[in-house]
């Protein structure tokens, strides 16, 4: 049984999409959420619909130094994936950069770690924040999705899988995020189910 633990700060529309798509697997299951924001509507919401994942709000530290915020904070976090027994990371909306403390920790043998994220732009193209309203802005005809393996940088690790979609001529950016959005549930659930039936997750290329 393959154990994931998903990680969360904001509306979670995600997070909610894996916790779903979990209960249809056979083989992965998603015994731990983690919310490092007391704001988020997953608190209440996960308890009452999915009893069979626990929530662990885990907010960082009052620490002015950020290196020492994130590594006192991080060493908390992977003290509950280690209780709940966690083989891989999923972010879903998780607003921090993840650092050496989790990154060593799931590591593997190819170097690769097994924490993965979904951001929605045609990486390497707009990483970080809104990135939505960068490709609009920007005039993409075509923008997309990323799903990649999580290393130190900003949206830089090797990519999974990425599917790209329109951006029509009337769209606002409110329908073109929601089109975005559609995309996202839809290959983040294609991506978690391919973990639960081949066990494992590869780069889309190996870069020689
Ligand atoms: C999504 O657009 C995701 O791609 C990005 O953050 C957003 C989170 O949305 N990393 P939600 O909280 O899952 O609704």
């Amino acid at each position: 049984m393959i154990r994931v633990a998903v990680f969360a700060s904001g509306a979670g529309s995600n997070a909610i999409n894996l916790l779903k798509t979990a209960n249809g697997l056979e083989g992965l299951q998603i015994p731990l959420l983690i919310v490092d924001q007391q704001t988020s509507p997953l608190l209440e919401r996960v308890p009452e619909e999915f009893p069979n994942t626990e929530v662990a709000l885990i907010t960082p530290p009052p620490m002015k130094d950020a290196r020492s915020r994130r590594e006192v904070h991080e060493t908390e976090v992977l003290a509950t994936l280690k209780a709940h027994s966690i083989d891989w990371c999923f972010l879903a909306g998780y607003m921090r950069l993840v650092g050496p403390t989790l990154l060593r920790a799931f590591r593997q043998e190819n170097g690769i770690s097994k924490i993965v994220n979904i951001h929605p732009s045609l990486l390497p193209k707009y990483p970080g924040l809104n990135a939505y309203e960068q490709a609009f802005q920007a005039g993409e005809k075509i923008s997309g999705i990323t799903i990649h393996f999580v290393d130190e940088g900003m949206d830089t690790g090797p990519v999974i899988q990425q599917k790209s979609f329109p951006r029509e001529k009337r769209d606002e950016l409110e329908k073109f995020i929601e089109r975005g959005k559609q995309i996202e549930w839809t290959l983040y659930s294609e991506v978690l189910t391919r973990l639960s039936r081949e066990g494992t997750l590869r780069p889309e290329k190996i870069k020689s």
